[in-house]
């Protein structure tokens, strides 16, 4: 099927080539009616002042789908229904049994795609939001590479900042050798060194001196500060492979990169007059932005901003990047807007390179408050993985977050109820996850029968027609993702197919048919569980073959 319109598509071009206006075809609500229904006469009576069903009847005759459809038919006040023919349907599941890619198109326009995600800071355990990152990050990653593009994934790590110079000088202080800590207990480091700032001036003066020294490139400060983030990196891969995603050390382009390119981005910023000296700080202002983005503040550091903008710069012009994701938690919102827009005024954006942020809402408690343990401390990513793998063998924990993660609009908060989201049953990772054991589980007794899948032929009953309709769509579902990075379509989608599935095989005997059917029957199956699997690895969920 690679670039080819789908088959609603094309019965959707087909009646407005007759109608003249889009037809807004609509999945059929009963059987009985066939597969979809348009208004289009109602609409179009209306605006003539002709009767509907007049109309509806004149568009018949007109409306070209003789080689995809049933003689159309006219219902009620003049609706007019589309039953696509079983050939038809049985030739384009075909197509998706056949294709190795299950149906996914390449991209007519590939791209070049960073996608920032994850991007923990240093010294700190991964926490909920970084959760999300990870997980929606990791889920574009693999739809944008399944549909063609280049994706360049970028692991934004907060490695760099005067928490580094604090944290060096109380190591030195204890004594201590860096070489032995783990995250926890570097995480423990920062918390002492920023008690001993509060307490003592002179240990202050010593963690910014040691700021400047760590800036400047000496080398023994460089060596701790190195080991802080080698110990930093190792929590986050023993998290990421508990995850099960893509990301690796290559990915990783923390602000520390960044260093030597601020000042020359302040530099040039501020010769084309694009920023401006105001209150002692180096700053942009943009129209329709309350504050401006901050370059260099008045005691000479530079901040978040400066370095976003340094980073946007690095992707487009080294990376070679077209498309720049960012998936981050809503709240940043407005600096990368701000920063965006500055991005633009100074053509480190230029035109045809898109910027998108892409913000995701909260994790709650399971009672839909604030997520924190009962010390009111951050809950780590650590302890969700545990709670859930309390509940559901890991994989299918993991299945259960992630899912639960995709599967509504990313904006919206929503609640880590472990028990709901391991269930097997209802809107969850697990039940997909559990239709693909079955419908393996038929393939698996079929072929110990000796008998093959496919090819799919025959296609009489509804529940057939149904399943075979829904596969075909399975590329125009992953496109949209692609296109719009909304993968609570690809949940919806998979969830309706393995509905699809179950109630197919209530209605339809598989193994107890015979002949064609049979082999039609099992193609069909075979078809329903790649597409699953197909769909669970873009979610980055393992399609487990036994449950
Ligand atoms: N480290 C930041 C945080 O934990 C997220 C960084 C997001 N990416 C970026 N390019 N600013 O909030």
């Amino acid at each position: 099927m690679a670039d080819m319109l789908s088959l609603p598509a094309v019965l959707s071009a087909r009646v407005e080539a007759a109608a003249g206006v889009d037809p807004e075809l609509r999945p059929a609500t009963r059987p009985q009616f066939g597969h979809f229904q348009t208004n289009v006469a109602l609409r179009l009576a209306k605006s003539e002042g002709r009767p509907p069903r007049e109309v509806a009847a004149a568009l018949v005759e007109r409306i070209d789908l003789a080689d995809l459809c049933e003689p159309l038919e006219i219902a009620g006040p003049g609706f007019i229904n589309l039953r696509i023919r079983a050939d038809v349907l049985a030739r384009v599941a075909g197509e998706v049994l056949d294709d190795p890619r299950a149906g996914i198109n390449l991209s007519s326009h590939p791209r070049h795609v960073v996608v920032d995600y994850s991007a923990p800071n240093a010294a700190k355990q991964m926490h909920v939001g970084h959760l999300r990152s990870t997980i929606i990050g990791d889920c574009f990653t693999r739809v944008l590479r399944a549909t063609g593009h280049t994706v360049i994934p970028q692991n934004h790590i907060g490695d760099w900042g005067r928490q580094f110079g604090m944290m060096v000088e109380q190591l030195l202080d204890e004594g201590a050798d860096a070489s032995t800590l783990d995250l926890p207990s570097a995480e423990a480091l920062y918390q002492r060194a920023n008690s001993h700032l509060k307490e003592s001036a002179e240990f202050a003066d010593r963690a910014r001196d040691r700021v400047v020294a760590l800036q400047a490139g000496d080398p023994e400060t460089r060596r701790i500060w190195q080991q802080i983030i080698d110990i930093s990196l190792n929590g986050f891969n023993a998290t990421y492979q508990r995850m099960n995603v893509l990301l690796t050390d290559g990915d990783v382009a923390g602000e520390s990169i960044y260093n030597d390119d601020l000042p020359v981005v302040a530099a040039d910023l501020e010769q084309r007059g694009i920023a401006v000296v105001d209150d002692g700080a180096l700053v942009v202002f943009v129209d329709g932005y309350p504050a401006p983005a901050m370059i260099r503040n008045s005691q000479g550091g530079y901040g978040y901003d400066c370095t976003d903008l340094a980073a946007i710069r690095h992707r487009v012009s080294d990376l070679g990047a077209d498309r720049l994701i960012y998936v981050v938690g809503s709240p940043q919102q407005f600096h990368f807007d701000l920063v965006f827009a500055v991005a633009r005024k100074a053509g480190y954006l230029p035109d045809g390179v898109s910027a998108e942020f892409v913000g995701f809402g909260q994790v709650l408690g399971a009672d839909g408050k604030k997520f924190s343990t009962r010390e009111g401390t951050a809950v780590t990513l650590n302890s969700l993985l545990d709670a859930a793998e309390a509940e559901a063998a890991p994989s299918i924990a993991l299945a259960a977050i992630k899912y639960a993660d995709l599967s509504s609009g990313l904006q919206k908060d929503y609640a880590f109820d472990v028990e709901r989201m391991v269930a097997t049953t209802g809107d969850t990772g697990p039940y997909l996850q559990y239709a693909h054991a079955r419908v393996t589980q038929i393939l698996r007794k079929a072929e110990a029968e000796g008998h093959g899948a496919g090819p799919i032929s025959v296609l009489a009953e509804p529940e057939e027609q149904t399943l075979a309709l829904l596969l075909s769509r399975f590329g125009e579902v992953v496109d949209a993702v692609a296109d719009t990075l909304q993968p609570h379509r690809l949940c919806g989608y998979l969830y309706e197919l393995a509905g699809a599935l179950s109630v197919f095989y209530e209605r339809c005997p598989v193994l107890k048919s015979e002949g064609d059917v049979r082999a039609s029957r099992l193609g069909l199956c075979l078809a329903t569980k790649r597409v699953i699997a197909r769909g669970l690895d873009l979610l980055g969920i393992e399609a487990p073959e036994r449950m």
